[in-house]
């Protein structure tokens, strides 16, 4: 028997009486993020968009979805039509629908996002989209902003903030059409591109002294140390330790991929920091001679010396697949870090 509603109506009663003006309903489109690997750093391609709102203005490639078609169809749709770029993995990130976004009419977008390695297919405009241009996108973090730098056929940067966990409110497009600064700090983030934000070294420092404290274990307390560097540690690949044995550096306690042995002092990072007793912020290790690819993703690392009476006994090493992720606050911090952990081997 039909189940019926408050109003006594069956299901087949209640849709044919249903009225979709009811409701007021959003445009929904796509906005894709493609980006690139180079040598020299990560590149975003952009469109110069061809007509209003925002003409001339870059943007990302994207538009409506039309009836009859899935938003992914959508994304890879207009990505052809306007770049002439077929067949990458778009990878759905997020769905970008603050009240005003667009000075058209209520729209909806869900991002898209592709990370392809160097070269790859050339883009060529068309439909909407007047030019097509590679981008170098960087970013860095000041109190709490993070500035997103372009540069290709133009220089330009914006700047945002953190509103949540997985939201930013733009404090200056650049010059971007749209809300797109916005979409394209979320695909950074989701592709793991975006530096992290500054990490509270001393609140980490805090933990690893209420971690080892006492503990007269020093392979627990190494372990432990990798731990917390792993989970608070934005945009890392690796995080642990080599210990000195003879003349060489082992592999100690880490977590990541699975690494090296062995390293002699006269290899890799780990060896020049052994070597010179002295710190080594890497930031681009493809430009370090000698340098150890445990994992081919990493692009910069740190190595910190760790000592006993003044002698090296081994190295804490953090490894990222970001160029450029170590500052002079994680060198100072960490290295702080590292005297704690002295004390507790
Ligand atoms: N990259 C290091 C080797 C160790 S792995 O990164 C864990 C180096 O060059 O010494």
């Amino acid at each position: 028997m039909d189940l019926l509603d408050k109003d006594g109506l069956t299901e087949a009663e209640y849709l044919a009486g249903y009225r979709q003006g009811d409701y007021p309903r959003p445009s929904v489109t796509a906005d894709v993020s493609v980006f690139r690997e180079t040598e020299a750093g990560t590149q975003l391609l952009l469109i110069r968009r061809g007509g209003h709102p925002f003409l001339g203005k870059w943007a990302l490639p994207g538009g409506f979805s039309e009836p009859g078609e899935t938003v992914d169809e959508t994304a890879a749709r207009e990505l052809l039509e306007e770049t002439s770029l077929a067949g990458l993995p778009l990878v759905p990130f997020g769905f970008f629908s603050t009240p005003g976004r667009d000075a058209r009419a209520w729209t909806m977008s869900e991002g898209f996002a592709a990370l392809l390695i160097e070269g790859g297919p050339t883009p060529v405009a068309g439909d909407d989209a007047r030019e097509t241009g590679w981008f170098m996108v960087d970013s860095r973090w000041e109190s709490g902003v993070v500035t997103l730098a372009f540069e290709g056929p133009e220089r330009f940067e914006a700047k945002l903030r953190r509103d949540g966990a997985y939201a930013f409110s733009i404090l200056d497009t650049g010059g971007l059409a749209f809300d797109h600064a916005h979409i394209i700090a979320r695909a950074m983030e989701r592709m793991g591109l975006l530096q992290p934000e500054p990490v509270d070294y001393d609140g980490l420092n805090a933990q690893l002294k209420a971690l080892t404290d006492g503990v007269p274990h020093p392979l627990s307390n190494l372990a432990n140390a990798a731990a917390l560097l792993w989970e608070t540690l934005g945009g890392i690949n690796w995080a642990g330790s080599y210990l000195m044995e003879g003349d060489k550096l082992v592999l100690g306690p880490f977590m990541g991929k699975p690494a090296c042995i062995e390293i002699p002092l006269s290899k890799g990072v780990c060896g020049a920091a052994a070597r010179t007793n002295s710190t080594q912020l890497v930031p681009d290790v493809h430009a370090f001679p000698g340098h150890i690819a445990c994992d081919s993703a990493s692009r910069s690392e740190i190595v910190v010396p760790l000592r006993k009476s003044g002698r090296v006994v081994g190295v804490l090493d953090i490894d990222s697949p970001l160029l450029r992720r170590f500052t002079q606050a994680d060198k100072a911090g960490l290295e702080a870090f590292a005297r704690i952990l002295e004390s507790a081997l």
